[in-house]
């Protein structure tokens, strides 16, 4: 039995591996009716360790590009596919993959956004159930269903992918700016965002 409150988890066992690897369950962080929702992969050490997701190095490519697109961090919901942070920062296996959807869809469908960005390929496929080859997808807006509803979803780069590829961090910053548009952010009669 899984404990639940609103968006967030408060305790599974559904994956021995991460219950063994994991310090803590880390949910989504933001308001619970942001109209934009990042969902990443799985937390990494740093998000492990403090309980919130992207707040690595990772983390920092995506504060930077929100903030250059008009958007605070605190202004939209970041989550992840996997809650739990997998051993030796492996991708998480398809069977944690899908021991963990129904908490992602229970999240989207409290938050109901007017659109989801995946970031990286995991969560692209994930989100989108199919086969994401998301350098040449990124800035793609396409229509998936999720936990019964239809979403508009954006496909956009995971930020570690610029780290590692500076060639990508151009094309990771435009999505963010596209996605910031999709949602009228800082035009108040189109967003449910703040003033910023
Ligand atoms: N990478 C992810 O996919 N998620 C995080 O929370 C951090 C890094």
């Amino acid at each position: 039995m899984v404990e639940t409150d609103g968006p967030d988890v408060c305790a599974c066992e559904r994956c021995p591996a991460l219950v063994e690897s994991r310090s803590r369950i880390v949910n989504g962080v933001g308001p619970d009716d942001a109209a934009l929702v990042f969902v990443g992969e799985a937390p990494g050490a740093n998000e492990d360790a403090e309980g919130e997701p992207f707040v690595g190095r990772s983390g920092s490519v995506l504060d930077d590009a929100l903030r250059d697109a008009g958007l605070a961090r605190a202004d939209v919901r970041i989550t992840n596919c996997v809650r739990c942070r997998p051993p030796e920062n492996r991708d998480p296996s398809a069977d944690e993959l899908d021991n963990c959807a129904d908490f992602l869809d229970r999240e989207l469908d409290y938050v109901d956004p007017d659109l989801v960005v995946t970031l990286g390929k995991v969560p692209g496929q994930r989100v989108l159930d199919r086969d994401v080859a998301v350098t040449k997808e990124v800035g793609s807006v396409v229509d998936a269903r999720l936990g019964g509803e239809s979403r508009r979803v954006l496909v956009c780069l995971h930020p570690a992918a610029t780290l590692y590829d500076r060639s990508q961090r151009e094309a990771f910053e435009d999505a963010i700016q596209q996605a910031a548009a999709l949602v009228g952010a800082g035009e108040s009669d189109q967003s449910r965002l703040g003033d910023y």
